[in-house]
């Protein structure tokens, strides 16, 4: 008798086991079919994704910055200065900043890591030349390094950085998993790996906040302060759409990192993602 209980409760982990397993290979796919859907800068050209994700920040590039503090209300700079301190704490020899733009992360982490080899890498030239300008005749100069790459066409040796960090930048990939992969390829085994990126609150009152600062203030600003009119509506329509939590949990498993962890920020309008190889 007892021991068909003890048979009955071994089937009964053994079908949990199976279920939760089916259940996660469920929300990875989904979750990679949410991650396909386009959404692109300039609905009638001819230009792939990444082509005019390029030609829209070339563009923008100059007055990225200032905007960028008004449209955050100046908080991204607290949730750089966290990526900051995990970096510090992890204490990288090399450093790959992905989709670098106008170089803040990269920077700061040439000014306050020992790190010996940082490097910024971006696909949009007139992003990179206002990161160039910013340590042009200081000693930083020796310390960074500001390149012209594609994400998804990484020019490193396999296992090549200690720590890769992606801010507000993966969203515009043109194909997250293989961004993603090449990352994973070039991070050192027991490497870092840091996302920021912005994500929806799903809390009342910060989602209805967070739905009127995305669809009505920020394609106003856009219109009224920036060289592309259209620029400021794609970045916020890309992230309405782009997963998050343990929708991008469940990717960057997929892929192969381990030891993924996620923090929402500031009720949720952007999210702070670590992951290691
Ligand atoms: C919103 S900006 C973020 C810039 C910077 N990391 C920051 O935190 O302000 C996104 C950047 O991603 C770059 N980017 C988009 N797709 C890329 C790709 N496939 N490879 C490299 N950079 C890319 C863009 O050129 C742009 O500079």
């Amino acid at each position: 008798m007892k021991l068909k209980i003890l048979n009955l409760e071994k089937s009964q982990i053994y079908f949990k086991v199976f279920l939760t397993n089916e259940y996660q290979k469920i929300c990875s796919f989904a979750a990679v079919m949410d991650s396909e859907k386009k959404v692109t800068p300039y609905k009638d050209s001819s230009l792939n994704k990444k082509e005019q994700v390029e030609k829209m920040f070339d563009t923008i590039s100059g007055n990225y910055d200032g905007l960028n503090r008004v449209i955050s209300f100046g908080t991204d700079i607290k949730w750089r200065k966290r990526v900051l301190a995990k970096i510090i704490k992890h204490k990288p020899a090399s450093i790959l900043d992905i989709a670098t733009g106008t170089g803040d992360l990269a920077i700061k982490f040439a000014e306050k890591s020992k790190a010996s080899k940082i490097i910024g890498l971006d696909i949009s030239e007139g992003m990179l030349s206002v990161a160039r300008k910013k340590i042009q005749n200081t000693d930083l100069e020796n310390k960074v390094e500001f390149i012209k790459g594609d994400s998804e066409a990484l020019s490193f040796n396999d296992n090549t950085f200690d720590a890769i960090t992606v801010s507000f930048g993966i969203r515009n990939f043109e194909t997250l998993e293989k961004g993603l992969s090449e990352i994973y390829r070039v991070l050192k085994p027991k490497g870092l790996f840091i996302i920021l990126e912005t994500s929806v609150p799903t809390k009342f009152p910060f989602k209805q906040g967070y739905y009127f600062h995305s669809k009505v203030l920020l394609p106003i600003i856009g219109k009224l302060f920036s060289k592309d009119k259209v620029a400021y509506t794609y970045l916020s329509e890309s992230a309405s759409i782009f997963p998050f939590g343990n929708k991008l949990n469940n990717i960057l498993q997929k892929i192969g990192f381990i030891n993924v962890d996620h923090k929402p920020q500031t009720f949720g309008v952007a999210t702070i993602y670590t992951a290691s190889k």
